[in-house]
């Protein structure tokens, strides 16, 4: 656990006893906490093999068994196997038995609770496609924990990136210890920002093993989350795809080291209008702009920077800390070509050519571009102030690539 007193939590989905604990050991070493046993998804011939599970655990767990699951919904009698699983696991002490509301209602709650010592109970609940407003959120909370929930855990499938933002509401606000775990690939930051936004646990995966979840590697070497609190400004590159990225790499250890309170995230975004409608708050202090939102991101701004506006595409997005404004910026350009010139003049420079220091080396040369987006709109105003012939490749020729008044073009369809 960290500073923060989040804890990290492995899921584990071991077909077998062996699996269970050899995925414990792993998971133990990659820095969780505690391990989700989801016991449901074991084949077993006899609850005692949970009892030998639970007795040789390495690490804190909790034990859930969904009556839900595919798995356990093609057993027999899985109702009396669950309820032999969390009874034993009360009875064993284990710090967390988890259990899903709808399935409350079938057990003598109190019976099973009088069996405890100190473990704590989680209630969880499936929304299952439902997209409740923070206050039937709050209401169904309430709900939970009057059926004797200690904590409370949500499951939620997110379709937007913008779906989260009522579940970081609502985990600021929350007086009962909260999870809130989503599904699918635009719910990974719920678990990189819950324990900004107070979250009793972040999940992470032993390597690619759930998709949508960060790797419990990437939560502590990259994320560092055990040093996130509610003053950390968020960052994040607004792409679609997003997964490639090597910002997160790069950013999360240079806060770091100039000691600064932040975090870089992955921001899988489809509509970048709607982000921004939707996530206004300060927190999110800054954003990278990524493929194929950066000429769209010029709309989102409320101010632009000169540049960016001749070029006509925004990478840089700052949320200006006195007003909440947005400002765009655009250093494609300039990294992008200052990165040639200097590979040309090294070039040069070996191979013994003699240039003037005060003239580009790509002044005069035929710049050749494939692709007509965000990103080649910036190379193309760029090499073109440097006094470059430019030559645009694009699959589309419909598309207006008109870069600012110094940079008109002249289109040539390429006849098959
Ligand atoms: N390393 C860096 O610092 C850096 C910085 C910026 C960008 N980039 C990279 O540069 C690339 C372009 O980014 P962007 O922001 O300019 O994206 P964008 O605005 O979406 O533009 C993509 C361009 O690629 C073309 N394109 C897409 N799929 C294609 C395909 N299957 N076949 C042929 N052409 C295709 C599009 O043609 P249409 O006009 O026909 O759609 C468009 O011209 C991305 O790979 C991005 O990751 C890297």
């Amino acid at each position: 656990m960290g500073g923060n007193g989040v804890l990290v939590c492995a899921p584990l989905e071991c077909e077998t006893l062996e699996g269970m604990l050899s995925s414990m050991d792993k998971a133990k070493a990659h820095g969780a906490d505690l391990v989700e046993l989801r016991v449901d998804a074991m084949s077993f011939a006899r609850v005692s093999e949970v009892e030998e599970l639970i007795r040789r655990r390495t690490l804190p767990a909790i034990v859930s068994f969904r009556l839900n699951s595919t798995r356990a919904s093609r057993r027999q009698n899985d109702k009396t196997t669950c309820l032999q699983v969390l009874r034993l696991a009360l009875e064993l002490d284990v710090e967390f038995v988890e259990m899903e509301h709808e399935v409350v209602s079938h057990f003598d709650i109190d019976e099973l609770m009088d069996k405890r010592s100190s473990s704590k109970l989680i209630v969880s609940r499936y929304l299952n496609g439902e997209k409740p407003c923070k206050e039937k959120l709050g209401n169904l909370i309430a709900l939970m924990q009057s059926s004797g929930g200690d904590v409370i855990k949500l499951l939620v499938d997110v379709d937007y990136i913008t779906d989260l933002a009522p579940i970081f509401q609502l985990l600021t606000t929350c007086q009962v210890p909260l999870i809130a775990t989503t599904a699918g690939d635009r719910g990974l930051i719920s678990q990189l920002l819950g324990p900004k936004f107070g979250g009793f646990l972040a999940y992470g995966s032993l390597e690619g093993v759930i998709p949508g979840l960060p790797t419990l590697t990437s939560l502590r070497q990259v994320y560092k989350i055990e040093h996130m609190n509610a003053d950390t400004k968020v960052f994040g590159l607004i792409s679609n795809p997003v997964g490639h990225s090597k910002g997160p790499l790069l950013h999360n250890p240079t806060f770091r080291y100039v000691g600064f309170n932040g975090i870089y995230v992955p921001m899988l975004v489809d509509d970048i209008k709607e982000f921004f409608r939707v996530y206004t708050s300060q927190d999110f202090a800054g954003f990278s702009v990524g493929i194929p939102h950066k000429e769209a991101a010029v709309a989102c701004c409320d101010e632009v920077h000169p540049l960016a506006k001749s070029i006509g595409a925004v990478n840089t997005i700052v949320r200006r800390p006195t007003d909440g404004k947005l400002i765009g910026y655009n250093t494609d350009c300039e990294a992008s070509i200052t990165a040639i010139e200097d590979a040309l003049r090294e070039r040069h420079a070996a191979n013994g050519q003699a240039r003037a220091i005060d003239t580009s080396p790509i002044a005069g040369k035929a710049f050749v571009l494939v692709g007509a987006g965000g990103a080649g709109r910036a190379l193309a105003f760029g090499a073109k102030s440097r006094g470059a012939r430019v030559f645009v490749f694009n699959r589309n020729f419909e598309t207006d690539f008109t870069v600012g008044s110094s940079c008109k073009c002249e289109k040539r369809e390429q006849k098959p």
